[in-house]
């Protein structure tokens, strides 16, 4: 495996600044090459898309590379890549499209475990529709999904299942495969929040038998956008809100207004920048490049890149998990067989905003609070007590950052 933390750190400048960054399930750093991507592109002009100009077609280009990256990250399509702001937005956007077909007597499913941008804005469009909502449990301690459960509550009436591929705090990864295979058995559909999942290891979406699958670039070392994939001949089923003389061609129907262009080609820059992970490096040393060179298409480089950042990633969490459930004075939340590398816990005798501002003094990046799992954290009772302090690990974290956190967080227990 040609995965080195040390050459992938590199490429980020804004790691050197000494602080351990354990905060990337919030939003990651960017490397070199996609802040460049985003300058050259104003730089070479850019110009509304569909003119008879090159700085507009340059635009156009962007915009079809970026729907290529996203397609090649997650093993969908490019005409069904739905870009935009981020998951929130364009999940409403979907609700809000979706729900025009529902109406009393029919039901949605949501679960505890989801982020509020895969719940709230699926029973708010139930309840305006006057559909029904189910709720699927978290099993405690676990704190996993029961696909038995998603059993029962899937039915003929249910019309969506929204589910997760990753808890955003305790990184559990639910059977995904066996919900969509569920709600599509039904004859109901099945949106899955790819936000936390897609950093930490290889997506296939026909393997996760997603009809919607949603991610967010700056959850992967890209700016920040989101973007839904599905197939182009669901998309085109499908009647969003649009202006008059939007296009009404699938995906650009559902994307509203002029997109960010130069973000977007910063978004297929930090596609390139995942599967260049794991290329084998050539040329080291005084005369080498240093270069990496990816062989095989970018999909399959994606694959194995990703593979091995989970492998890293996974590596150093059991170091981390160790550590942490080794302290008395700690208390760590979820225990799911599947999960990634996300640590969700409590320091006895401080509430979870003391224990980030204890780590900030020592420069370490971690969140404290409920990071939008409102109804997980209700269920953990931990919701109204500020919820707990986050540290989740992507790629570019290292054995010092794990190590510097285990540390500061032993402090807290001194006396104790
Ligand atoms: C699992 C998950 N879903 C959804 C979101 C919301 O994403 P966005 O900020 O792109 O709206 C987040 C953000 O933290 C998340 O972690």
């Amino acid at each position: 495996m040609a995965f080195d933390v040390g050459r992938v750190r590199a490429a980020y400048p804004a790691l050197a600044d000494g602080y351990a960054y354990l905060d990337g399930a919030a939003g990651t750093q960017l490397p070199e090459p996609v802040i460049d991507a985003t300058a050259e592109a104003y730089r070479a002009g850019l110009g509304n898309s569909g003119g008879a100009f090159p700085a507009s077609r340059r635009s156009d280009a962007i915009t079809a590379e970026c729907r290529q990256a996203v397609a090649d990250l997650v093993g969908g399509q490019p005409e069904g890549v739905i870009l935009g702001p981020n998951m929130t937005t364009l999940t409403y956007r979907l609700a809000g499209t979706l729900a025009a077909g529902w109406g009393p007597g029919d039901e949605v499913v949501v679960t505890r475990l989801d982020h509020d941008a895969n719940v709230r804005p699926w029973v708010q469009a139930a309840t305006r529709a006057g559909a029904t909502v189910r709720w699927a449990d978290v099993r405690l301690p676990e704190g996993d999904l029961q696909t038995a459960q998603l059993a029962e509550l899937i039915s003929e009436r249910t019309r969506l299942v929204a589910v997760t591929a990753a808890s955003n705090v305790i990184g559990t990864r639910p059977d995904v495969a066996a919900i969509t295979a569920l709600a599509r058995a039904a004859g109901a559909l099945s949106y899955v929040d790819g936000v936390h999942a897609t950093p930490h290891g290889p997506v296939d979406v026909r393997e996760l038998g997603a009809d919607f699958y949603v991610t967010s670039s700056y959850k992967w070392s890209g700016p920040h956008l989101g973007a839904v994939i599905a197939d182009p001949g669901l998309l085109d089923s499908l009647a969003p809100d649009k202006l008059a003389p939007a296009p009404s061609s699938v995906p650009e129907r559902f994307e509203r207004g002029t997109l960010p262009f130069a973000d977007l080609a910063g978004m297929t820059a930090a596609v390139e920048h995942l599967a260049a992970l794991a290329d084998p490096v050539q040329g080291e040393g005084a005369e080498g490049t240093g270069r990496r060179v990816g062989g095989g298409g970018r999909r399959e480089r994606i694959l194995a890149s990703m593979a091995a950042a989970e492998a890293h990633e996974q590596e150093l969490f059991r170091v981390l998990l160790g550590g942490l459930d080794a302290m008395t004075h700690v208390t760590t939340y979820g225990k799911a067989e599947r999960r990634t590398a996300t640590a969700y816990f409590n320091v006895a005798g401080r509430t979870p905003l003391q224990v980030a501002g204890h780590l900030a003094e020592r420069r370490i990046n971690v969140w404290d609070g409920d990071n939008y799992a409102w109804e997980l954290t209700g269920v953990l009772g931990i919701r109204d007590s500020g919820a707990a302090v986050r540290a989740g690990l992507v790629h570019y974290n290292d054995r010092s950052d794990v190590d510097r956190l285990l540390s500061a967080v032993h402090e807290l227990g001194a006396g104790s």
